[in-house]
């Protein structure tokens, strides 16, 4: 059987800075609280002008150079978002076409922060069948575009970015060795954007309710993130023969610094084992993990042979880890 190797890393975050100074401008909110209680000190914002499918592409541009592989070679992309240039189409689509990819097939992954993961998994298996030989997997979000500026509870917590990686049919030992995912559809009012699907369409009601930010009750998503991340890393883990020990780096979502220290601890794993930088970027979603990686790949963080979880949590609840060997 192939194995889906990663040969490519690539990540892109916009050049507008927001730190917790700005925003106690803009909400009753300050930076003592932010940074205790999540870890972050600034997030990237998007210019107006650039929408989730040029973040995207710039990642998948960066990926693609680092692994020698042109845009008419690539097979398949893969974009994990919620935060897509429309509802539909696809803005894997849209990275198609500014990419030149013209024989990729192309889909988005709706499954919120879990969302690289998700489409990780789905283009390994691709690969692993024999179908695909060359993807191109992204994570990418617009956070500020779905976030209430009024709402202090949220808008802290999120930014924009995206990171990408390639990955390739190979016949070696690395690449992706498990990959495991769950769903709990049970929470999915805990941590959601109500509008504007067929539930809660775009009225002038709905509108003047605020129905398309984002929605959270932060204690509860807080506690059971803290059990998922946890345990699938470990379920992961087992269902490729390893156990923690042999775990070089954990690359976890960066939702906040409470949560990863609580799952480190869970796991048993010293700080130098966690990967964190949402010190820097924020909750950016889907992009949390791919973003994370490419700083890892191009800062000699990692080596031929090293064992990577990447873990993930997210709505719907959606929750998954994947192990890989480097
Ligand atoms: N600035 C100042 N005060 C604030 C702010 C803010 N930005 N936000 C909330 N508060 C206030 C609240 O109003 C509340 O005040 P009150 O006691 O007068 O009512 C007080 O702070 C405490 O609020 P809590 O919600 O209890 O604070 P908590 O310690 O739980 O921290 C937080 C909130 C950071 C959201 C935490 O629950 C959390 O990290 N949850 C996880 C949510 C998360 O990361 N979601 C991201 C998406 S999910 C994912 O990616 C895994």
């Amino acid at each position: 059987m192939k194995r889906a190797r990663i040969t490519g890393t690539g990540s892109y975050v916009p050049e507008k800075i927001l730190t917790n100074a700005d925003l106690e401008k803009i909400v009753d909110t300050s930076d003592e609280w932010i940074s205790t209680r999540t870890g972050i000190r600034e997030r990237r914002i998007a210019a107006v002008s650039e929408n989730t499918s040029d973040l995207a592409a710039n990642a998948a541009a960066r990926a693609l150079e680092m692994a020698g592989v042109s845009a008419d070679e690539i097979d398949l992309i893969i974009v994990g978002t919620i935060t897509g240039d429309y509802p539909w189409p696809a803005t894997a689509c849209l990275v198609q076409e500014k990419l030149g990819a013209k024989k990729a097939f192309a889909y988005d992954i709706s499954a919120a922060c879990s969302g690289f993961v998700y489409a990780l998994d789905a283009a390994t298996r691709q690969i692993e069948a024999g179908a695909v030989q060359k993807a191109v997997v992204i994570g990418a979000e617009i956070f500020s575009r779905i976030l209430d500026w009024d709402d202090r509870n949220t808008c802290v917590l999120f930014g924009d970015g995206a990171g990408a990686v390639v990955v390739e049919a190979s016949n070696g030992e690395a690449g992706v060795l498990a990959s495991c995912l769950h769903s709990d559809g049970n929470y999915s009012e805990l941590l959601y954007q109500p509008g504007f699907g067929t539930r809660f369409p775009a009225t002038d009601e709905n509108l003047s309710q605020k129905l398309q930010y984002i929605k959270m009750q932060g204690n509860e998503v807080f506690k059971v993130a803290v059990r998922m991340l946890s345990e699938v890393a470990q379920e992961a883990l087992e269902a490729a023969d390893l156990s923690i020990d042999d775990l070089h780096l954990l690359i976890p979502h960066q939702a906040n610094r409470r949560i990863l220290d609580a799952t480190a601890k869970r796991l048993g794993l010293p700080e130098e084992r966690v990967y964190i930088n949402v010190d820097r970027f924020g909750n950016t979603s889907a992009a949390t993990i791919p973003i994370a990686l490419d700083e890892v790949v191009r800062g000699d963080k990692v080596s031929s042979g090293d064992i990577l979880v990447f873990d993930a949590f997210g709505g719907g609840f959606t929750w998954g880890a994947t192990v890989v060997r480097w």
